[in-house]
C-alpha cells in the first residue's frame, strides 16, 4: 500500500479502536471498511487524498464521520439515515457500509469541504468529569467561582451547574434539569459541597452559537451516530442554552486568558478550564498558554486565587483522560466524560 494511504488507514483504524471501546460499533465497523477501501484506492481515498499531510492529533477519522453524519441528518443522505440510529435507523453496520461508501462518491465535493473545518464537538458528558473540580475549588476556598473556558466551542460545559449528577454516593444539582447524569462514576467525588458561579466566560476560534439552527446541527453531526445517550445529553444542554446561553467570544486561547486573568476580583475563585483542547494547539501555542497561566497564578493575591482544571488524555497513552487541578491528579475517566474515577481524598482539607 503506498505511504499516503496507509497513514490514513492506520488513523481511521486507530479510531475504530477507540470507537469500540467507547461503544459505538457502528462506527467501530464504518471506520475499518473504510480503511479497507483505503488500501483499493476507492471513494474514501478521493475523499481523504491529501489529509494524509495533517498531525494524527486533528482527529481526520472523526471529522470524516461527522462530515457524513451532518448530511445524514439534514436529509442529504435519506438512505443512510435508514441505517444511523440519531435518524431512527437500524444501526446494522453490513447494510450501513455500501450506502456510506455510495454517498462518499455521489456527495465527495461536499464532503471535503466539510472535512476543511476543525473537529467541533462540545462534549457535555464532560461536565461530569469536571464537576468534581470545581466542587473541590469551592470546597477549598470557600469562594464563589469565576470559570473561564478555552476551546469552549458552544459553551456547554460553562453551564455544569445547571446540570443534575447523580452517583451511588450522591447527587448535585438541579433534579428537574433536562441533562442528567446517571451513569457516569466508578468512584465518584464528593458531591455533598455547594458552589456559585457569579461570572462564566468561554473562548472559541470557531465559536458555536447552540441556540441557532446551524449550530445544533454542526454540534449534533460530531456525535457518534449510534450513541443516543450523548445525542439527549446534547438535546437537554442546547435547551438550557436557548434560555441562558453562556458568552463564548472568538478569541484565541493565550489572548483571551491574557486580557481575564488580568481582571482580578476580591473575593472570587477564578478557575480556568478546558478539556480534549490542547491536542488542536500548536506547540509555541501551548508554551504561551501555560505561560500565561503560570504568570497570573504566581501574581493572584490571596483572596483572588487562579486554578487551572482540565480533562485531557493522559501522558500514558491509555485510553483513560487525567483529571487535573493544577498539579494535582484529580480523577480519571474515559473521553467523553464517563467511567469516571475520582481518587483524591480532599474531605479533611
Ligand atoms: C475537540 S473541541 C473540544 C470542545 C470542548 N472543550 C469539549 O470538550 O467539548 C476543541 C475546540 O478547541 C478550539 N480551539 C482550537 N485551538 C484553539 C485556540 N488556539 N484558541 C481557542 N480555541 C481553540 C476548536 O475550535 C474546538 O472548538
Amino acid at each position: 500500500m503506498p505511504e499516503a494511504t496507509e497513514t490514513l488507514a492506520k488513523r481511521l483504524r486507530r479510531q475504530a479502536v477507540w470507537c469500540a471501546e467507547l461503544d459505538s460499533p457502528l462506527y467501530a465497523s464504518l471506520l475499518e471498511s473504510a480503511a479497507d477501501d483505503l488500501g483499493l484506492e476507492g471513494p474514501v481515498w478521493a475523499v481523504l487524498e491529501g489529509f494524509q499531510e495533517e498531525p494524527g492529533s486533528a482527529a481526520l477519522a472523526l471529522r470524516l464521520m461527522g462530515a457524513v453524519h451532518r448530511l445524514v441528518l439534514d436529509d442529504t443522505l435519506s438512505d443512510l439515515a435508514a441505517h444511523y440510529p440519531s435518524t431512527g435507523g437500524d444501526g446494522d453496520p453490513s447494510t450501513a457500509w455500501p450506502v456510506f461508501r455510495q454517498a462518499l462518491i455521489d456527495h465527495r465535493s461536499e464532503i471535503r469541504a466539510l472535512l476543511g473545518t476543525g473537529c467541533q464537538t462540545n462534549e457535555v458528558g464532560r461536565s461530569a468529569a469536571l464537576v468534581g473540580g470545581f466542587l473541590e475549588v469551592a470546597h477549598r476556598t470557600g469562594l464563589p467561582l469565576c470559570i473561564l473556558e478555552i476551546g469552549a466551542s458552544a459553551g456547554l460545559n460553562l453551564l455544569w451547574d445547571r446540570y443534575r449528577y447523580e452517583s451511588a454516593e450522591g447527587a448535585w444539582g438541579d433534579e428537574a434539569s433536562p441533562v442528567r447524569f446517571t451513569h457516569s462514576y466508578v468512584i465518584p467525588p464528593p458531591l455533598n459541597r455547594q458552589a456559585t458561579v457569579i461570572k462564566r466566560m468561554g473562548c472559541d476560534l470557531h465559536p458555536i452559537d447552540p441556540a441557532s439552527d446551524a449550530g445544533s446541527l454542526a454540534l449534533r453531526s460530531f456525535i457518534w451516530a449510534d450513541q443516543l445517550g450523548r445525542l439527549a445529553l446534547l438535546d437537554g444542554a442546547i435547551e438550557i442554552a436557548r434560555e441562558m446561553p453562556a458568552v463564548v467570544e472568538q478569541a484565541d486561547a493565550a489572548d483571551f486568558l491574557q486580557r481575564e486573568l488580568a481582571r482580578q476580583v476580591p473575593d472570587v475563585a477564578t478557575v480556568v478550564f478546558h478539556s480534549v483542547f490542547m491536542q488542536y494547539v500548536d506547540e509555541a501555542g501551548r508554551r504561551r498558554i501555560e505561560a500565561v497561566i503560570s504568570e497570573a497564578r504566581r501574581s493572584a493575591s490571596r483572596d483572588s486565587p487562579i486554578f487551572h482544571l482540565r480533562l485531557e488524555p493522559g501522558m500514558t497513552g491509555e485510553a483513560r483522560f487525567e483529571i487535573r487541578l493544577d498539579e494535582e491528579l484529580l480523577g480519571t475517566s474515559l473521553a467523553h466524560g464517563t467511567g469516571v474515577r475520582w481518587v483524591v481524598d480532599s474531605s479533611a482539607l
